[in-house]
């Protein structure tokens, strides 16, 4: 088998950047690890920046999106047992962010791809690259009882942190610049209408608390726990128990309980790796880089970098210029950095820390006093939060 572009992972990553090459007339072929249905069923986040929403209009993929998406011109920050609104809209030139869970995006990706019958190979096994600095690179795989070789001329490791892409890259070639965060999120989806129509991020002396929402309908929330908390001591009644201290407010705001459906704990850190190309593989996503979830960029970062990699292709199949191929890491990391110092400055303002003194915590309620009293300082909020614009 051969193609133009080899992607590696199905994720948005992957398939955006799959639609993307397509509307450029440039061929690729996604192989990718799970099931269709495991892709399309995965809960992860669902804030998609105004940017991000723009691109799947532009794509032909934002029909559901535009009938169910939730848009939320603010947030709230609560701390002190009191709310306090970031205006977006008012703050950003009327930008606002849109809730939209993420497996519904790669629902919409997914069945684009395929009405042009463009190739997904689900369920490929033993996924190796190869070749990444000669001529041809190549993709190795399993499926269908068949061992598999795509040839490539560019490859795009769009694999996720745990992929294989970016471990194929030989030691020493790459510099790893990470933090590790000693705390988790222990998330839940519950069959309930949230109980506030923005998003309310709580800091909270028994630790941070979010209220987040997939619909009307159903709502999402998170909880500050251990790291590799055990879900086993967390019934339901602890959970809403828990998440009833932490957001509640002086004037009595009440947290509506229900039906709890699914219940997970993920880790948190910040990750980047330099220079996220190697030969003829270029990484974009969570292959190349990892957020902590608080403010929502994880998505949306993955998005930026796939649009950087379709302008540097297209521009090199049309012309056979390398400038922008060459300078992909260069002109992704500006990006990626910034979104990391504010995914690491949101963090590090609404958790607690176990070796927190009293000097710490009293500093970190003068910092969310200040974001929420000072309008330069809530601007910068809301601009990040937004999206940064793209370069
Ligand atoms: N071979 C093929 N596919 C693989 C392999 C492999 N060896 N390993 C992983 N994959 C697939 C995964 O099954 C997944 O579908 O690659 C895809 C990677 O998708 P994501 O992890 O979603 O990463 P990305 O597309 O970069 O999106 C980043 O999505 O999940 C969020 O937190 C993440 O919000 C961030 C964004
Ligand atoms: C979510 O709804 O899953 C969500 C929202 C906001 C965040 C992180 C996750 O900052």
């Amino acid at each position: 088998m051969r193609t133009q572009i080899g992607i590696v992972g199905a994720g948005p990553a992957g398939l955006f950047l799959s639609l993307l090459l397509q509307r450029l007339g440039i061929e690729s072929v996604v192989v990718e690890l799970h099931t269709r249905k495991y892709v399309e069923e995965r809960i992860r986040a669902g804030v998609l920046e105004q940017g991000t929403v723009d691109l799947m209009h532009e794509l032909g993929v934002g029909e559901r999106l535009k009938r169910q998406g939730l848009q939320h011109g603010g947030i709230e920050l609560r701390f002190n047992g009191s709310g306090h609104r970031i205006d977006f809209r008012e703050l950003t030139g009327d930008k606002c962010v849109t809730i939209y869970a993420q497996h519904e995006v790669i629902k919409d990706l997914i069945a684009a791809r395929l009405a042009a019958n463009q190739p997904i190979i689900f369920e490929a096994e033993d996924v190796s690259v190869h070749g990444l600095e000669g001529a041809s690179p190549t993709i190795h795989f399993h499926a269908n009882g068949a061992t598999q070789e795509l040839q490539c001329d560019f490859i795009a490791g769009c694999d996720g942190f745990h992929g294989i892409c970016r471990t194929s890259v030989p030691a020493g070639a790459m510099q790893i610049y990470d933090r590790d965060y000693p705390f988790g999120w222990l998330g839940i989806l519950a069959q309930v209408p949230p109980s506030s129509h923005e998003l309310i991020y709580a800091n909270h002396q028994r630790g941070f608390a979010l209220l987040s929402m997939r619909s009307h309908k159903i709502s999402r929330l998170y909880l500050q726990c251990e790291p590799d908390e055990d879900l086993a001591l967390w019934p339901d009644e602890r959970i809403w128990q828990e998440l009833h201290q932490r957001l509640a407010t002086k004037d009595g705001w009440k947290l509506t309980g229900g039906p709890i459906m699914q219940k997970g704990v993920t880790g948190m850190r910040s990750f980047v790796t330099e220079p996220m190309q190697f030969g003829k593989m270029f990484l974009a996503g969570d292959a190349a880089h990892i957020v902590p979830p608080t403010g929502a960029k994880g998505l949306n970062l993955a998005v930026a970098d796939v649009r950087v990699l379709a302008r540097a292709l297209g521009e090199f199949y049309q012309s056979g210029k390398r400038e922008l191929l060459h300078r992909y890491s260069e002109i992704c990391l500006r990006r990626v950095w910034k979104v990391q110092r504010f995914s690491w400055w949101m963090t590090s303002m609404l958790h607690r820390f176990a070796n927190d003194n009293p000097f710490d915590q009293r500093r970190q309620i003068a910092e969310l006093d200040y974001v929420t009293s000072s309008r330069a300082a809530s601007q910068t909020l809301a601009e990040n939060y937004v999206g940064l614009p793209m370069d």
